[in-house]
């Protein structure tokens, strides 16, 4: 019945996808690990979404990755999806259970807590407000394992308001939206600032913000990892502000989805780290 026993097959869905990362880390844990499988791209073009997704059950693979653009699209193919990835509205994990069950998850928001509590153990999300930048994607991710977390306050603002409301909505009473206008005024007394825009990445300007309203207490944490130190993390060092890097996010969202094709939880040491940070 299992197609796939004694050798795991898995992947990332996405288009392009030649740039991703992932191989190059699940394929180190297959190895450190001595497990009998692999980790290959998946290149699916949209509008061959369904029949790639309904095909991983024929083709014997335990799951896969799924990555830009196809996070939403796959949603409509699957079985179940888990509350966090319905919460998130995307599905960046698909597992291929025993009896054939496609199910969607989403462990961005996990990952990126990991990666922040990884690299500031001394963080609570109880401390105080925490402040999103942008509404997006990976806004959603961040600010839904925030209000899991037992964040008391979750400030969302975006460049286009209302994004930032919505956002906020479908979180309950824990999120406020705001304009982009506010962003440094709502810095006060906040406990966290966390980038979720695409702006201090690799050929784009830096972020626009000024963090001297910011506590010097608190941390702060970019998705994005290329550059690694990006011009936000710089001015937050320079001032004394405890810092989280992007890389943390990518490495721990894929500890869970790994554990649940191989049925072994990796571990991100800083071999791990320093072979992902390789060229960014
Ligand atoms: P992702 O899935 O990575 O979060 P996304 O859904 O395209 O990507 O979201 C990008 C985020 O960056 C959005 O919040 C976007 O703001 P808008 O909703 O107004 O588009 C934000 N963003 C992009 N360029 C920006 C800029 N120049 N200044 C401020 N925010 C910007």
């Amino acid at each position: 019945m299992n197609a796939r026993k004694g050798f795991t097959l898995a992947g990332v869905m996405g288009w392009p996808v030649s740039h991703s990362r992932s191989p190059r880390l699940h394929g180190h844990w297959i190895a450190e690990l001595g497990l009998q499988g692999t980790y290959v791209p998946l290149p699916v073009p949209p509008g061959r979404v369904g029949e790639a997704v309904r095909g991983l059950r024929a083709l014997g693979f335990a799951g896969c990755n799924v990555t830009i653009p196809h996070k939403v699209a796959v949603m409509e193919h699957l079985d179940e999806i888990d509350p966090m990835a319905r919460q998130i509205g995307a599905v960046n994990t698909i597992v291929v259970t025993e009896d054939g069950r496609l199910v969607g998850r989403n462990t961005d928001g996990e990952g990126w807590l990991r990666g922040l509590r990884d690299a500031q153990p001394g963080w609570r999300a109880e401390a105080g407000p925490a402040v999103v930048l942008g509404a997006g994607g990976a806004a959603r991710a961040v600010t839904a394992a925030l209000a899991a977390a037992g964040a008391p306050a979750i400030r969302i603002v975006n460049r286009t308001r209302e994004k930032a409301d919505a956002l906020a909505a479908s979180l309950g009473g824990v999120a406020t939206g705001h304009g982009w206008a506010e962003r440094e005024a709502l810095l006060d007394g906040a406990a966290l600032l966390v980038n979720t825009t695409s702006q201090g990445m690799k050929g784009q300007p830096p972020l626009d913000i000024a963090l001297e309203r910011l506590p010097r207490a608190a941390v702060v944490s970019d998705v994005v990892y290329t550059p690694l130190e990006t011009p936000l993390l710089a001015a937050a060092r320079a001032r004394g502000n405890p810092t989280s890097d992007g890389l943390g996010m990518l490495l721990n969202q894929a500890r869970p989805a790994f554990a649940a094709w191989f049925g072994v939880e990796p571990e991100v040491t800083a071999e791990l780290r320093a072979l992902m940070a390789e060229g960014l």
